[in-house]
């Protein structure tokens, strides 16, 4: 497993960048991308969370399907993704974060996304999601974009996480999977 970076670190913040397909062992970091996000328990994990600034992320909703047995769970790839149009209803919807342990929050977005990514064969996709599928796939996107979904909570919220937050980046919540600030 690979150590997950923790808010405070300024690499949570960089924009990521393209990759080729090319990219020195992009296999075996999305295996231990992959890896380090289900012995984390989480349901999605963007390579700048392990240290990398490029624009690639793994995501499994599966773990929604207790709660949601509707859900049709997606375990996929996103290589150099764009999100070319967020539409349909706002919805609300409580978010976590590997690199934001212990803190869960509310975050309104709207239900539906088109993408554009590459898959693990290089493959150009154009797809929709929508539901807690696209929801995962923003909150990912948003690492890409050095954004935190803490960014996106109220003003009065905001206020009441800052001392966690510094508690997280003083080093002072130690998660259950490996970390580094
Ligand atoms: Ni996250």
């Amino acid at each position: 497993m690979l150590p997950v970076y923790l808010i405070g670190n300024p690499i949570l913040r960089r924009k990521s960048y393209d990759i080729p397909m090319d990219f020195p062992n992009l296999k075996v970091l999305i295996d231990d991308m992959f890896e380090t996000m289900y012995a984390a328990e989480g349901v999605g994990l963007a390579a700048p969370q392990v240290g990398f600034n490029i624009r690639l992320f793994v995501i499994d909703s599966h773990p929604f399907v207790e709660s949601y047995p509707e859900l049709v769970p997606l375990k996929k790839v996103f290589i150099n993704p764009r999100i070319e149009e967020e539409y349909g209803e706002l919805f609300a919807f409580t978010e976590g974060c590997l690199s934001v342990p212990e803190i869960h929050e509310e975050v309104i977005r709207k239900s539906n996304i088109k993408i554009t990514y590459q898959d693990e064969k290089g493959d150009q996709h154009t797809e929709h999601f929508s539901g807690i599928n696209a929801r995962v796939i923003q909150h990912e996107y948003d690492h890409l974009e050095g954004k935190l979904f803490t960014d996106k909570v109220s003003t009065i919220k905001k206020m009441i996480l800052k001392k966690k937050l510094t508690d997280i980046t003083n080093g002072k919540v130690k998660p259950r999977y490996k970390s580094k600030i």
